[in-house]
């Protein structure tokens, strides 16, 4: 289960994205990132952050700790803004929070660079969840203490906005080209390699485990909130397996690198060594 807090001070919304999450602040003196059920899509944003953000941390990448966070509206009352008064008062009771990274900053490809065996974990998991929103328009990264850490995680798991259609759904393709990280040519083989095995059914079982039955209740097609957690087990189960034969990259994406090879070779007039060579 995932600490509960208490919201304390409404500090300042979020305006970067969609969904105007908040940063706030709680009775355990921790800073947060609060993601509300008032906001757009609602709670299934919220298990979907829960679902996908306890995997990635059980599978080593870093994402913020959540934390689930209850919120009295009175503490928005003070809040100019009739947008996030709006939020905060359709979002009473339980909410999601995330610690917030102070310093941290939006990660910029041409700042930071990500080897090919990080970008192929972080690939290889966005294909897992179907994450279409790390694209280099968006990418929901963030650079905090020289590390990559992932976050929002709201979009993803397509399938669970139509559970009749699921498992068709998570059957099909996952087209890496828009990837943020595809340029850096990632290394799904190896991530798949390292990463596939971990996801077994007890793992899953854990990671559902953590999102609050308030958030699941009355799903049509469900009679009971254990059920639809075994849905999205049965889901990521398989395609945890199969994904890296389904993940599809444009060809020029690939090889998008250094300099264009018309420059390389004029800058290094050496006969260019393959990575392998020197390996
Ligand atoms: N844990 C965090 N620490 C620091 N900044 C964050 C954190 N989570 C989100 N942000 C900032 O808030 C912005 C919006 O958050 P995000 O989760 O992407 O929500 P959305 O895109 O749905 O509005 C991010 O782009 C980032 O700049
Ligand atoms: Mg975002």
């Amino acid at each position: 289960m995932l600490s509960e807090v208490i919201a304390t001070r409404y500090v300042t919304p979020l305006r970067e994205g969609g969904s105007l999450p908040g940063i706030v602040e709680a009775d355990d003196l921790g800073t947060y990132v609060m993601k509300f059920t008032g906001a757009g899509q609602g709670r299934k944003t919220l298990v979907a952050e829960v679902v996908c953000g306890r995997l990635a941390q059980r599978l080593g990448l870093r994402v913020p700790r959540l934390v689930q966070m209850q919120l009295d509206p009175v503490i928005g009352l003070g809040e100019p803004d009739q947008e996030v008064q709006e939020l905060l008062k359709a979002s009473g009771g339980l909410n999601l929070g995330m610690d917030y990274l102070p310093g941290s900053i939006g990660f910029d490809p041409l700042a930071y660079q990500v080897d090919p065996a990080e970008a192929g974990r972080v690939v290889w998991f966005d294909a897992l969840i179907n994450n279409v929103d790390r694209s280099w328009r968006n990418p929901n990264m963030l650079v905090w203490h020289g590390d990559l850490w992932l976050i929002d995680h709201g979009a993803t798991m397509i399938w669970h906005h139509n559970w009749p259609t699921a498992q068709s759904a998570a059957a099909k393709p996952y087209n890496a080209s828009d990837h943020v990280l595809a340029p850096v040519g990632p290394d799904i083989a190896a991530a798949a390699a390292a990463l596939a095995p971990l996801v077994t059914r007890e793992l899953l079982e854990e990671v559902v485990a953590d999102v609050p039955d308030e958030w699941l209740v009355d799903e049509p097609g469900f009679d009971s909130t254990d059920a639809l957690r075994r849905a999205y087990v049965d889901v990521l189960l398989p395609r945890a397996a199969t994904i890296h034969e389904r993940i599809t990259m444009e060809a020029e994406v690939k090889v998008r690198t250094g300099p264009p090879g018309w420059l390389a070779d004029r800058l290094d007039p050496r006969p260019r060594k393959m990575k392998s060579d020197s390996e």
